[in-house]
C-alpha cells in the first residue's frame, strides 16, 4: 500500500524523507516522489520505479528546503506513471499532496471542480483533493480548515499529508488509512507507520480516524470535528537496527531465523485478562485476513480441544455476510499490523452490535489496538518483509497460550528454543528440495487437525513469494475431488507429526504416491519419512506446539523456491504489508 512521509525541522528535508521512504519500501509500491519548499518555490520530483531507480534518474536528495513530503505509490486509480505518481500539485503549483487510500466519490467531485475550471493532469483520485483544498483556500480558509473541509466531502478512506508554499507547517488528515506523527527536538515527522521513522524518533502519536493534524518544528496540534483534541504520545521500544537486514541477504530469511527468539518471547506474553474475557463471553468469534486468519483457525481448534468451547473463525472481509453477533459476543481480532481495513471494518460492525473486542496485534498503538476493549501484543518486533513469518508464529504462540489459559493450562514448552534451532538447520536440506522443484508450478499441501491450517499457511507463503500455484487441503478432503489433479511429478507437502492422525496421513501419502505424486513429508515419524521422496525430519513437540515448528520448513521452502526463481522475497509483486483498502 502507499507510504507517506512528512518532515519539518532543521535538517535538509529531501534526504531525510528519502531515508524514511526507504524504510517504508516493504509496504509495496510502483512509483515514488518527494516535494519540498524553499526560496519561494515548490520542488517536486517523482517517477515510476523503485526509490533507488527514481533517485538514480532524478537525484531526489537534491531538493532544497527543510520542509517536505514524500510518497511511495501502490497504483489503484491510474496506471503506474510519472503523471500519476505522488506528490500531486494543484493548479497554482503551490500546493502538493500525498495520499494513501481511495476516495470513492472522486469522479463527482472531479466533475464539479472541472466545471470550476480546474485542470487535471493525472488519472488519480488523489488529485481531486489537491484541487478541492485549493478551492477552499480561495474561499479564505486557512490550510488546516481547507484540508478539513475537503476531507469532509470524501467517501472512502484516506491518509493525507499536505505541503503549501510559504507555510511553516504540514497538515495531515486520516480516516481509515494509518498515519503516525513522530516527535523530535525542533523537528517533527509524519509517516504511514512506525518503522519508517525509527532512525529519527521513538516517540509517536497515532492519529485517530477523522483527525486533522498540524505539525510545525515545535510540535503537533490535533483537531477532531473542528475541536482541538489531545493525542497521547507513545514510546515505542523498537530500534532502527531491528528493522535493518544486519548482514542477512533478505528480511524474509532474517525474520524466519529470528523465530528462535520471537516464538519463546511470544509464549511468555501474559494472557490472563484475555482468558477472562473468553471465559465470560457468550459467543466467541475470531477474525483475521490471510496469515492472521490461519492463526485464528489454530486457535479455534485449540479452544475446542482444551477448553471445550466453540468459536467461529471468520475471514474478516466475510464477517458481515453471516456472523450472528449479539451482546455478549467476544470478537478476537487478529492482525499483525493492526491496520488492515477489512479487519477494522469487521470490528466496527461487531462493535455496532455491542460485541466486545480483544485485539491481538504486533503494533503498539495501532488502530485496532486503540479501538479494542482489551489488547494482547504478540511482541514479535518489527517485521519488514511483506510476507508474515515471525508474526504468524508469534500470533499462534499467543493464541495457543490464550486457548490453554482459558482451561487453566499452560503450553508444555520444554526446551522449545532448542527445537526451533534444530528446525532452522533444515534450511540446507530444504534449499536442495527447492532446487529440484525449481521448474514445478503446482503444489499441494496436506495436513489434518492443527496441521490443516499450517498447510494453508505454507501454501500461501509459496504463492506469495515464489508465484507458483499451491493449494492446501485437509488431507481427508483429497479424495473428495482434488485427488484427480494428483499425477506424475506433482509435489505433495505432507505435514504428519506422530499422534492420532499419523496412520490416516500415511494412507493419504500412499494414495498420492500411487498416482505418481512426489512427497515431501515433514514429520517426526520414521514410518512417514520412509514413504517420502524427501523426508524432513522434525523434532518431537507436544501437540499444541507443533504448528509453531511445522510452519518453519514451509517458510524455508517458499523462501528458497523464490530464490530459485530469481525473485525478491521481501517485495512480492502486487502485495503490500498493511492492506488499507477493502
Ligand atoms: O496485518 P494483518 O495481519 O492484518 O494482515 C493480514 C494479511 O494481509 C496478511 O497476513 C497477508 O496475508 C500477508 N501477506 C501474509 O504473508
Amino acid at each position: 500500500m502507499c507510504g507517506i512521509v512528512g518532515y519539518i525541522g532543521y535538517r535538509k528535508a529531501a534526504p531525510t524523507i528519502l531515508n524514511c521512504l526507504k524504510a517504508l519500501e516493504y509496504r509495496g509500491y510502483d512509483s515514488a516522489g518527494i516535494a519540498t519548499a524553499s526560496n519561494g518555490s515548490l520542488h517536486v520530483k517523482r517517477d515510476v520505479g523503485k526509490i533507488a531507480e527514481v533517485h538514480e534518474k532524478h537525484n531526489l536528495r537534491d531538493l532544497g528546503g527543510s520542509i517536505g513530503i514524500g510518497h511511495t505509490r501502490w497504483a489503484t486509480h491510474g496506471v503506474p506513471s510519472m503523471a500519476n505518481a505522488h506528490p500531486l500539485v494543484d493548479c497554482t503549483g503551490k500546493l502538493a499532496i500525498v495520499h494513501n487510500g481511495v476516495i470513492e466519490n472522486y469522479s463527482e467531485i472531479k466533475e464539479w471542480l472541472s466545471k470550476k475550471g480546474h485542470k487535471f493532469k493525472s488519472d488519480t483520485d488523489t488529485e481531486v483533493a489537491a484541487h478541492l483544498i485549493e478551492e477552499n483556500l480561495k474561499r479564505g480558509l486557512n490550510l488546516e480548515k481547507a484540508v478539513g473541509s475537503a476531507v469532509a466531502r470524501f467517501k472512502g478512506n484516506y491518509a493525507f499529508a499536505v505541503l503549501r508554499l510559504g507555510e511553516k507547517k504540514l497538515v495531515l488528515a486520516r480516516d481509515g488509512s494509518p498515519l503516525v506523527v513522530g516527535f523530535g527536538k525542533n523537528e517533527m515527522f509524519a509517516a504511514s507507520d512506525v518503522p519508517a521513522l525509527l532512525k529519527y524518533t521513538r516517540q509517536f502519536a497515532f492519529m485517530e480516524d477523522g483527525d486533522v493534524a498540524v505539525i510545525t518544528r515545535k510540535g503537533a496540534q490535533f483537531i477532531h470535528k473542528g475541536r482541538r483534541v489531545k493525542r497521547r504520545k507513545t514510546n515505542v521500544n523498537w530500534s532502527a537496527d531491528m528493522a535493518q537486514k544486519e548482514g542477512w541477504p533478505h528480511f524474509t530469511i532474517k525474520e524466519i531465523n529470528e523465530q528462535v527468539v520471537s516464538i519463546p518471547a511470544a509464549l511468555r506474553v501474559g494472557v490472563k485478562r484475555g482468558a477472562e474475557l473468553v471465559r465470560k463471553a457468550k459467543r466467541i468469534h475470531i477474525i483475521g485476513c490471510g496469515t492472521s486468519y490461519h492463526a485464528s483457525l489454530i486457535f479455534k481448534q485449540l479452544l475446542a480441544n482444551h477448553a471445550g468451547l466453540e468459536c467461529d473463525a471468520w475471514v474478516a472481509s466475510e464477517y458481515k455476510e453471516g456472523a450472528v453477533i449479539k451482546p455478549g459476543t467476544l470478537v478476537i481480532a487478529v492482525s499483525q499490523s493492526g491496520e488492515t481495513l477489512d479487519t477494522a471494518l469487521a470490528v466496527k460492525h461487531a462493535k455496532a452490535k455491542r460485541a466486545k473486542v480483544l485485539a491481538i496485534t504486533n503494533v503498539v498503538g495501532s488502530s485496532l489496538a486503540r479501538g479494542a476493549n482489551a489488547n494482547i501484543y504478540i511482541n514479535a518486533g518489527p517485521e519488514v518483509s511483506v510476507v508474515a513469518t515471525k508474526t504468524f508464529t508469534a500470533q499462534v504462540a499467543v493464541l495457543t497460550s490464550l486457548a490453554l489459559a482459558v482451561a487453566g493450562k499452560k503450553p508444555k514448552k520444554g526446551r522449545f528454543a532448542k527445537k526451533i534451532k534444530q528446525v532452522l538447520k533444515l534450511g540446507r536440506q530444504i534449499k536442495k528440495i527447492a532446487k529440484k522443484l525449481r521448474t514445478t508450478n503446482d503444489y499441494f499441501f496436506i495436513g489434518r487437525g492443527l496441521m490443516a491450517p499450517v498447510s494453508m499457511e505454507g501454501a500461501l507463503k509459496l504463492k506469495e513469494i515464489a508465484y507458483v500455484h499451491a493449494e492446501a487441503y485437509p488431507a481427508g478432503e483429497l479424495k473428495h475431488g482434488p485427488l484427480s489433479l494428483i499425477a506424475d511429478g506433482i509435489p505433495i507437502i505432507a505435514l504428519a507429526p506422530t499422534g492420532a492422525n499419523e496412520p490416516k496421513m500415511l494412507g493419504n501419502i500412499k494414495e498420492c504416491k500411487a498416482r505418481g505424486g512426489r512427497i515431501m513429508a515433514v514429520s517426526n515419524s520414521l514410518r512417514i519419512i520412509r514413504e517420502a521422496d524427501w523426508g524432513v525430519n522434525m523434532p518431537k513437540a507436544c501437540d499444541e506446539l507443533t504448528p509453531l515448528l511445522y510452519i518453519i520448513p514451509l517458510q524455508l521452502l517458499a523462501y528458497y523456491a523464490c530464490l530459485e526463481r530469481k525473485l525478491d522475497p521481501d517485495k512480492p509483486r502486487n502485495l503490500a504489508k498493511s492492506v488499507t483498502v477493502e
